[in-house]
């Protein structure tokens, strides 16, 4: 297991969305009322780039056909999309955020 400095956590205000990229993979970083989430930028359902989306409270919105995921869980509210466990560990630390890369 290996810690990455992604991101300053001053720069992804709450509710907001940032894209970091981590050894050449595109992650998105959501602000949920303080708490980071962060998950792969690709939708399960087709690929398109989650950060495009919108952010309501703790679920994003995909702006290519709509599906829903909690970005706390990783899970999906729409039927359309069957993968459950998309969303990557991260740690806030200070002011720093980082993510598990998996070796
Ligand atoms: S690519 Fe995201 S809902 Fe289709």
């Amino acid at each position: 297991m290996k810690w990455v400095d992604v991101a300053d956590t001053q720069d992804i205000e709450k509710g907001k969305m940032g894209l970091v990229e981590v050894e050449r993979k595109k992650v998105v970083i959501a602000n949920v009322e303080g708490t980071f989430y962060a998950f792969n930028d690709r939708c399960p359902h087709s690929n398109a780039p989650l950060h495009l989306g919108t952010l309501q409270s703790k679920v994003i919105r995909c702006a290519a056909h709509f599906s829903s995921f909690d970005v706390t869980t990783g899970k999906t509210r729409t039927r359309s999309v069957e993968q459950e466990d998309y969303r990557g560990p991260t740690y806030a630390g200070g002011l720093r955020l980082w993510w598990i890369l998996e070796i």
